[in-house]
Order: C-alpha cells, then sequence, then structure tokens
C-alpha cells in the first residue's frame, strides 16, 4: 500500500474497509437502494471504487460523479455515456454477453431536454430509454449504479433551474426505485459530500428519499487505525513504535483514513529533513503544524459553509463554530440563544446545527446537549485561520 494522499484511493493503494463493504453489501443484496453518508474526505468515494473493482459475482457496477451535472438532461447524460463507455462494454462481454451486445448496438443520437432520442428518430423519456435498457440485462445480473454527489446535482437544479425541477428529479428517481420490472435488475446507491437528506429537508420533500436505506461511512475503529498506520509507516522509511502511534492517534482522533495519511506523509518529508527515522512526539507536533499550514486541505471547510447557507445563517453558523473553537464546548441553549440574537428562526437554526453536525464539523457529547469540534484537527485550523 503507497501512501496516497489527496485523491480517491483504488486497487492496492486501499485500505480494505472491511465492515463497511460488508454492511453495503448485505443491503446491497438484501435488495434496498442505498443512500451512503458521510461527511468529506471519510473515504466515500474509495468504498465505491472497491464495488466496481471487486463486485460480487453476478453484479455489473456503474460509477457515474454527478457533481458538475445541473440539470436531469446533464445527469441522465452521464448515466447513459457510462452505460455506453467502451471500456465498460469491453469489460462486459466476458460475463455478461447479453447486455454487452445490446448496448453495442444501440445508438443514442443525443439526449435532449425532451429525453433520449435514439438513431431511427424515436424519442423516449429518460425513465423509459432507462427502463428499455435494463430490459436487456442478462437475466442472472443485476446492475448498481452509483452515483457520486448526487445531492450536488440537486443543489445545482435548484440553484440553475428551480425547486420544482429538483423536485420532479427525485420523483423520478422514486419511481424507477419503485418499478416493479426494475426491482430485481437495479440497485441505486447515492453518495455525496453534501448531504441528500439535508437538500430535500429544505425543500419540505423528505419523503422523495425515505424509501432509501441510509449506511453511514464512519471513522476507522481503533485497532484498525493502529494496523493502518502501521501498514503506512511500512511504505515509508519512518519507524514509530506502539506508544508513538498512540500519541499520534489521541492527537487526530477522529481516525479517518485522510488524516492518518496526511500527517504520516509530513512526518516522512520531517524525518527526512531532520535525518532521522524514528519518529517522537514533537516531530508529530510538527507534522500537525506543516499538515494545517497547507491552506487547500482545510479550506473548503470554511468555503462550503458560505455556500451552502444565506448570509444569515452562514454568520451564525460561523459564530457558533468560533465559539465552540474558542471554549472547546457549547450547549444547546446558549446556540438557541444565539440563534435569537441572529433573529434567526427556530427551525431554520436547528437545520444549520444539524448540517454541522451532519457535514463532520461538530458533533454531540453523550448527553446529548453539548457540542464540541468532531476533529481537534479541524478544530486547530478553525481556531487559527477562521476565529482569529
Ligand atoms: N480505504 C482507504 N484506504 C486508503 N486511503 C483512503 C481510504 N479511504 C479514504 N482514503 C483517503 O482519504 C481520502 C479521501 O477519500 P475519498 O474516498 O475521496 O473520500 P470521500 O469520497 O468520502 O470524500 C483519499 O484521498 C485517501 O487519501
Ligand atoms: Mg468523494
Amino acid at each position: 500500500m503507497n501512501n496516497s494522499v489527496g485523491q480517491a484511493v483504488r486497487g492496492k493503494d486501499f485500505w480494505k474497509r472491511e465492515s463497511e463493504l460488508a454492511s453495503l453489501w448485505f443491503a446491497i443484496e438484501s435488495g434496498s437502494h442505498i443512500l451512503l453518508v458521510a461527511p468529506r474526505r471519510v473515504g466515500k468515494t474509495s468504498i465505491m471504487f472497491n464495488l466496481q473493482d471487486e463486485p460480487k459475482e453476478r453484479y455489473i457496477v456503474v460509477y457515474i460523479d454527478t457533481e458538475s451535472a445541473d440539470s436531469e438532461n446533464e445527469f441522465w447524460q452521464k448515466l447513459f455515456n457510462a452505460l455506453m463507455e467502451e471500456e465498460f462494454v469491453g469489460k462486459l462481454k466476458k460475463y455478461s454477453k447479453r447486455f454487452a451486445n445490446f448496448l453495442e448496438r444501440i445508438s443514442i443520437d443525443k439526449i435532449t431536454t425532451k429525453g433520449v432520442e435514439f438513431g431511427d428518430g424515436t424519442v423516449v423519456d429518460y425513465a423509459t430509454a432507462f427502463e428499455n435498457f435494463i430490459k436487456e440485462l442478462d437475466s442472472d445480473r443485476k446492475l448498481i449504479i452509483m452515483m457520486d454527489e448526487f445531492a450536488q446535482t440537486v443543489e445545482n437544479i435548484i440553484k440553475y433551474e428551480d425547486e420544482e425541477n429538483a423536485q420532479k428529479f427525485l420523483r423520478t428517481h422514486r419511481a424507477l426505485r419503485q418499478n416493479e420490472n426494475l426491482a430485481n435488475k437495479v440497485t441505486f446507491v447515492y453518495a455525496g459530500s453534501i448531504g441528500l437528506e439535508s437538500v430535500v429537508t429544505k425543500m419540505n420533500a423528505s419523503k422523495l428519499i425515505n424509501d432509501l436505506n441510509s449506511i453511514k461511512v464512519k471513522p476507522l475503529m481503533r485497532e484498525e487505525a493502529v494496523l493502518f498506520t502501521r501498514a503506512l509507516c511500512d511504505s515509508t522509511s519512518i519507524e514509530m513504535n506502539d506508544d508513538i502511534i498512540t500519541i499520534l492517534l489521541d492527537k487526530i482522533e477522529w481516525l479517518i483514513p485522510f488524516y492518518i495519511q496526511l500527517l504520516i506523509q509530513q512526518l516522512d518529508i520531517l524525518s527526512r529533513e531532520e535525518k532521522k527515522t524514528q519518529i517522537d512526539e514533537m516531530m508529530i507536533d510538527g507534522a500537525i503544524e506543516q499538515a494545517l499550514s497547507q491552506r487547500q486541505l482545510f479550506d473548503h471547510w470554511r468555503s462550503k459553509l458560505k455556500d451552502g447557507f444565506k448570509k444569515k445563517g452562514y454568520l451564525f453558523a460561523k459564530e457558533i463554530l468560533n465559539i465552540i473553537c474558542e471554549k472547546d464546548t457549547m450547549s444547546s441553549l446558549k446556540i438557541r440563544n444565539k440563534a435569537t440574537k441572529h433573529e434567526l428562526d427556530e427551525d431554520y437554526a436547528r437545520e444549520i446545527i444539524h448540517s454541522l453536525e451532519y457535514d463532520g464539523y461538530i458533533t454531540k457529547y453523550e448527553d446529548g446537549k453539548t457540542y464540541r469540534f468532531n476533529s481537534p484537527l479541524l478544530k486547530l485550523w478553525w481556531y487559527k485561520n477562521v476565529a482569529n
């Protein structure tokens, strides 16, 4: 395993997250459609890549990243293009002859706002065209369609078109999931770093996704993080004994693979600079400082907040985070008082706090009433770059 920091990983760089993969496959095999949820950088895309690269027998997996799709039309272009892509069809030939032949034969002229236009001039609406495609799937195969950054597409439609179109788009998806002709043929997996749940709640349309089986991707468990850290150390020339690994993981606390990789990368650089292979605590502190100074790695935590809320909401969210950062914790009561000060309606304020929790900024203590930063690294970054 190489220490690959930044892009979603695949192949031998993927640390096999057995329990996440098992829950996902279990849900797929039990026939549900899935909402894969986790804040940014927890590892959703990497997990989906693994599903695609090592599918279980009888499954065919298609992955699309829909972040740049701004309309229903662009979404379907992405999906049909992925299905008809030469490389995908080539791979299919080995185990799904009928479907591969069909995909090779079919000619789509264009995909317009009216629907899919075929070579023979017929125009069919997206959902029907999709259903017709699926009919051709080999009888013993099931297609898994993974749509990454799906909620972003819904937000884009709201932004560039309107809410009504966004709801129509979600209704089409729901209808496809409930279409009996497709039931044993297709599994839809929706994923993304902004919460689909928050987006639909804002539109009062939760019922359009309440049939989805939501699966959370969590950070690594402590023991797993230790093994992961050891494996990463093996890929570099640094050495860390168990006590030092404990110190490192204590400082990271929110044990997502990304943070561990980032710090190992910085430790590797430091160790070369200092010509010292055995890592000590001072070097860990140095590595944390170096990591946090890379603006592009953390800045999205601020910019996403700005994009995600209207001005009043943004200022409220920012102040709450500044306070939690300065004081370490904040109670729900104090948060409610702040909302009143910002003249925010109670429901909207609650929705903002919910998004902050959902997106991985803050988390509740077990008392269920007091909030703190989810990740000490983010807290440190926020303290230096936003709060002060
Ligand atoms: N299973 C994994 N094995 C190794 N590295 C991982 C794994 N999951 C995530 N990462 C690391 O975390 C980063 C973010 O992963 P990614 O899959 O893009 O997360 P998400 O899609 O949730 O934002 C990757 O660049 C990679 O460095
Ligand atoms: Mg991703």
